[in-house]
């Protein structure tokens, strides 16, 4: 509805010069603080998760656990998280991915989904769209399928949707 709407974005706050100047921010702890804007976040995403057919909700840390946690649980499936490397404690899967400046690399446990599972990625950004693609590339060498990648909101002008693109292959991307 219009009104669910409006309270997304009424808790989605511009904060300029974070983290270096010139970058504008969206910071989304007013709509965490928000228990209705919060439950409408996490109906919305449940719903993905159901319309998918997904059988397990991958988050992505730190902001993303926030988001796909409660989902997965208001759905009925499991919660998987994707961890930046060196946190998790099992035996692990790792993808790098490029940055601005450097590399980063985000891992999952590899037992953590396997064949037969129907993986949602969920977050809370999409940016440049590195951390997604990699976390895509990490579920399917695990041998799941990726039936989507769901983000509360997308920064267009970074290109992260035409970065995703070839490696989604079909894959449904939406921002909420
Ligand atoms: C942010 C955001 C996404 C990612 C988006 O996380 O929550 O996970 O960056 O950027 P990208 O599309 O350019 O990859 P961040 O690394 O700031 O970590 P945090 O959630 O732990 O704060
Ligand atoms: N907000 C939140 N997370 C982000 C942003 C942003 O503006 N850019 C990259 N990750």
């Amino acid at each position: 509805a219009g009104g669910d709407r409006e309270l997304l974005l009424n808790g989605i706050r511009d904060v300029p010069d974070h983290p270096k100047p010139g970058v504008v921010f969206k910071d989304i702890t007013p709509l965490l603080a928000d228990p209705r804007a919060f439950s409408v976040l996490t109906d919305a995403l449940a719903a993905a998760v159901t319309r998918h057919g997904a059988t397990a909700v991958a988050g992505l840390e730190a902001r993303g656990f926030i988001l796909a946690a409660p989902a997965a649980l208001r759905a009925g499936v499991g919660f998987v998280p994707v961890r930046k490397a060196g946190k998790l404690p099992g035996e692990t899967v790792g993808e790098s991915y490029e940055l601005e400046y450097g590399t980063a690399e985000v891992e999952l446990h590899a037992d953590a989904t396997g064949p037969g599972d129907r993986v949602l990625v969920i977050d809370d950004v999409l940016a440049t769209g590195g951390t997604a693609e990699a976390s895509v590339r990490l579920i399917r060498r695990t041998g799941a399928e990726v039936v989507g990648v769901t983000v509360l909101l997308e920064l267009g002008f970074l290109g992260g949707r035409e970065r995703l693109l070839e490696t989604l292959d079909g894959t449904p991307l939406e921002s909420l």
